[in-house]
């Protein structure tokens, strides 16, 4: 596999020539300017491309033999089949050349929302999400998401933690983490369900599109499964982003009213012990920065769980 750059991402002139000609060829048009936009922790080249006759496309591209490929090719299944209005961009096309693929995507035009709380873009997400997961994916979808497993469903991390607890683990993890441990292990098994579930909503895996208001990216962990998984995705971000632990374990439990309260609590408890699990590893090349995250996004899951729990768990 080609050694990814330690820090950063690849960008637009690492892309072999045969491909970057394909894709002006496709597109009819040179590129004239390329951007990376800030945030994400992949390591292929995500970059808006700025085309000579003004227009500009999204493109995701990496080798073949980097596992991010098939990441990309499942996302742009995903992005072929969601249903119409749907908060996604189009699926403009993929291409293939010198054992590389790029998907093009057509390009969203804003920032990143902003979830804190002197901020009102939020709301909208929240209102996205109630209205994706309000019936069943559509056959499309299910079908397209059927080859890759669920990376929601994998999520697992007290398992581990429980049996050799670092030393630096916050105490009141320490003190719950038989409870936390068996909360996960109930996970896998309510993990399925019939709903569209993005599986990575944080802000910078949305943009704030000036005509299309909040649009989510980034869709290469969409899978089925219970509505609750996108709803307490979002909660913990929340909290990094400002708002109260306290505001948010009272705002979820009503979005998710008509969910199963037990499947949503074994949830977070699989999504904070990845986290707090993941954080203790060594850093991956081409990701700086997502241990540092994960450590805070740890923090935030386990405060929120305190309060489904009846209990302050924060640090
Ligand atoms: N269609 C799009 N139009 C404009 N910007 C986008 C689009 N899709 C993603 N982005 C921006 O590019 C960044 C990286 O893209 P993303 O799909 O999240 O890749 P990664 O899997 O590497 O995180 C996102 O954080 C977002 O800022
Ligand atoms: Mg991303």
């Amino acid at each position: 596999m080609p050694v990814p750059p330690t820090s950063g991402r690849l960008q637009w002139t690492d892309v072999p020539p045969p491909l970057r000609a394909r894709l002006e060829d496709a597109l009819g048009t040179p590129v004239t300017d390329t951007v990376t936009p800030a945030g994400g922790f992949g390591h292929q080249l995500a970059a808006a491309l700025r085309l000579a006759d003004g227009r500009r496309v999204f493109v995701k591209a990496a080798p073949d033999d980097d596992p991010l490929t098939a990441s990309n090719v499942h996302e742009a299944a995903v992005l072929d089949a969601l249903p119409p209005g749907a908060p996604a961009p189009d699926l403009l096309g993929i291409h293939r050349a010198a054992d590389w693929t790029a998907v093009v995507i057509a390009h969203l035009d804003g920032p990143h929302p902003d979830l804190s709380p002197a901020s009102s873009d939020a709301w909208p997400t929240w209102a996205l999400l109630d209205k994706l997961t309000s019936s069943p994916a559509p056959a499309p979808y299910t079908t397209a998401v059927s080859t890759a497993p669920s990376t929601a469903a994998a999520l697992h991390g007290w398992d581990e933690l429980a049996t050799a607890p670092p030393p630096d683990l916050a105490p009141t993890a320490r003190a719950h983490l038989s409870q936390l441990a068996e909360l996960e292990a109930a996970w896998p098994a309510l993990a399925h369900g019939d709903r569209i579930v993005h599986g990575d909503l944080r802000a910078d895996n949305m943009v704030r599109d000036r005509s299309q208001g909040v649009t989510f990216v980034d869709w290469a962990h969409a899978t089925t499964g219970p509505a609750c998984i996108d709803a307490a995705s979002l909660a913990p971000q929340l909290i990094l982003a400002g708002h109260a632990p306290a505001d948010i374990a009272t705002l979820l439990q009503e979005h998710l009213a008509a969910s199963n309260p037990d499947t949503t609590t074994a949830f977070l408890a699989a999504l904070t012990g990845h986290w707090h699990r993941n954080a203790r590893k060594p850093a991956p090349p081409g990701a700086p920065g997502l241990r540092t995250y994960q450590h805070r996004a740890g923090a935030a899951g386990l405060a929120l769980l305190g309060y489904r729990l009846d209990e302050t768990l924060v640090q």
